[in-house]
């Protein structure tokens, strides 16, 4: 049987497998914002990037190791291909963390070994040694995985898995990389691996799948009663086509199923240890993070953390609910952080009072930022009479988004006018390096107005994709949190931003995405999966 920890590790790869969403790029400090909230929900390991990717990447994973990477924090890993200059730069980029890990892939279908990597067996399973003993002469954990194993034959796997550990991995991640496997096919894959492979005893057994036929979470929990002890996931399911295995999904089945999962673990059923060392109560908070900083919605009806999840429309339940909770509730909203929707300040409140309410929270800002916030928050305070924790949010994980170091586009002023009768019309002011520019345009509605005055300005080709809109909170005073995406040569880019006037919200909202657009395009990083290994490295040592 594989290596136990005693309990099941949360590997969280929002910052890694989730940044690959098409649209969800993420700028530094969005990325350091996001993982020191990871911190304070308590996973186990935090998948910051793959360095070798861009030096944005690099740096991204770097700060992420030594800001959030402490003694008593998480492990800090980064990804590289089975490639001496993606292991050298992951190395590197972790290394101030106190405890990293360099997380190693190469696949092991032979469908990938045909078409993408053009290499025998017996290339892959020499690689896999050279570049396993490679990251070992860095770092003592060394996370190794069979990309596309749902597809690999069993019995090569076997020996790939057992030629890594020999050579000093000490988890051994399983993919279902294209998410093809069902629960229990899956869970018989993890069987058979600590059935055949002579050493597994000296490794954990991690798990990793997406969700293209929505089975992620059903196998991975079939994967723990087989024995895996660490569960790769993402914030909202995040990540790759479909995405991921959702981590609050994971975490809760585990939590509100305890006693079914309890004896797969060797404990007495009625054990009240926690399975994992998540605080489910910081889960609403990360999950809305998550949503604002990549601009990906979460669907109402998504579990755990969907509008409707703890929502009781219907008459029936809620009469049930009124008389008794358990009647339709198996889980208590405040065990995933729902409480109410608490009125945090007003518009007498001061900085201190401010300040202690975001950490509260736990946002912690530099002085410039918490100026800049507490601004905001007075002038919404000016316009709401009382300031909630989701307003609170929202100003925040803006603030966060506007931090980019060269922001090419700075919105100073919007003004539309519109109505029956009347042609919508708007007009911006944008500051960029070059000084402050206005210009006036009409639209077929005041948004649509706006956006053709940006688009005059700012001379950047661009298709719109999505515009949403939705309030913070209920009443007619709530903030409007506006969500874009635009589509630029394929690729997709998003914007957000919340504010009482929503057509000011737009603007600012599709300001961000024009600069995430251009600072983008210069960007243009590896991807860790289609890129090419570079073949030439792949032994040379
Ligand atoms: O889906 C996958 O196979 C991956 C690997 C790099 C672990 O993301
Ligand atoms: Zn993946």
């Amino acid at each position: 049987m594989a290596r136990d920890p005693g309990r099941v590790l949360i590997f969280d790869t929002t910052l890694r497998d989730g940044e690959q969403s098409p649209g969800a790029s993420l700028n530094l400090d969005e990325k350091l914002a996001i993982a020191q909230q990871l911190a304070r929900l308590g996973v186990d390991i935090i998948e910051a990037g793959f360095p070798f990717a861009s030096t944005g990447d690099f740096n991204a994973v770097q700060r992420i190791a030594s800001i959030v990477g402490t003694e008593h924090g998480p492990t800090i890993c980064g990804l590289a291909r089975a490639a001496p200059g993606d292991i050298k730069a992951c190395a590197d980029a972790v290394a101030p963390a106190a405890h990293r890990r360099i997380h190693t892939f190469i696949a092991t279908s032979d469908i990938h070994l045909e078409h993408k990597l053009r290499k025998t067996r017996a290339d892959v399973l020499a690689i896999t040694r050279d570049m396993v003993a490679y990251a070992r002469s860095f770092v003592d954990d060394v996370e190794f995985s069979c990309e596309d194993a749902g597809r690999s034959d069993p019995a090569y796997m076997h020996e790939v898995i057992a030629a890594a550990i020999e050579a000093g991995a000490t988890t051994i991640n399983i993919p279902d990389t294209v998410g093809y496997a069902t629960p229990a096919e899956f869970g018989e894959l993890i069987a058979g691996i600590n059935r055949a492979v002579p050493n597994i005893d000296q490794a954990v057994i991690s798990v990793h799948g997406h969700n293209d036929l929505g089975l992620a979470v059903a196998n991975f929990l079939e994967a723990v009663k087989h024995g895996a002890r660490q569960l790769e996931c993402t914030i909202n399911g995040i990540g790759e086509r479909a995405g991921n295995a959702s981590l609050e999904e994971l975490v809760m089945a585990l939590h509100v199923r305890r006693s079914y999962f309890n004896p797969f673990l060797g404990r007495p059923a009625d054990s009240a240890e926690p399975l994992t060392a998540v605080r489910t109560e910081e889960i609403t908070k990360t999950s809305r993070l998550v949503s604002n900083l990549t601009g990906m919605a979460v669907q109402p009806n998504k579990a755990i953390v969907g509008a409707n999840a703890f929502a009781h429309e219907s008459g029936i339940h809620q009469d049930g609910v009124l008389k008794n909770r358990l009647t339709y509730e198996i889980i208590d909203a405040r065990t995933v952080g729902l409480a109410d929707n608490r009125i945090s300040l007003g518009k007498l409140s001061g900085r201190s009072a401010f300040r202690a309410r975001l950490e509260e929270l736990g946002y912690r800002l530099e002085r410039n930022d918490l100026d800049e916030s507490f601004a905001r928050f007075k002038e919404l305070a000016d316009r709401k009479r009382e300031v909630s924790d989701r307003d609170l949010e929202a100003i925040v994980s803006e603030q966060v988004q506007q931090l980019q170091d060269e922001v090419p586009f700075v919105l100073k002023r919007v003004q539309v006018s519109c109505g029956t009768g009347l042609l919508p019309t708007a007009t911006v002011t944008v500051e960029t390096a070059d000084g402050e520019a206005s210009t006036a345009s009409i639209g077929t509605g005041p948004v649509d107005a706006v956006c053709q005055a940006l688009n005059a300005l700012m001379d950047v080709p661009n298709e719109l994709v999505e515009f949403s809109v939705k309030s913070v909170t209920e009443g007619i005073d709530a903030m409007g949190e506006v969500t874009i995406r635009l589509r630029s040569e394929g690729v997709l880019y998003s914007g957000h931003a919340a504010n009482t006037d929503i057509v000011v919200a737009a603007a600012q909202a599709f300001v961000n995405a024009l600069n995430r657009l251009v600072v983008g395009e210069r960007r243009q990083p590896l991807h860790p999966q289609k890129a090419p290994l570079p073949l030439a490295e792949t032994r040379a040592v």
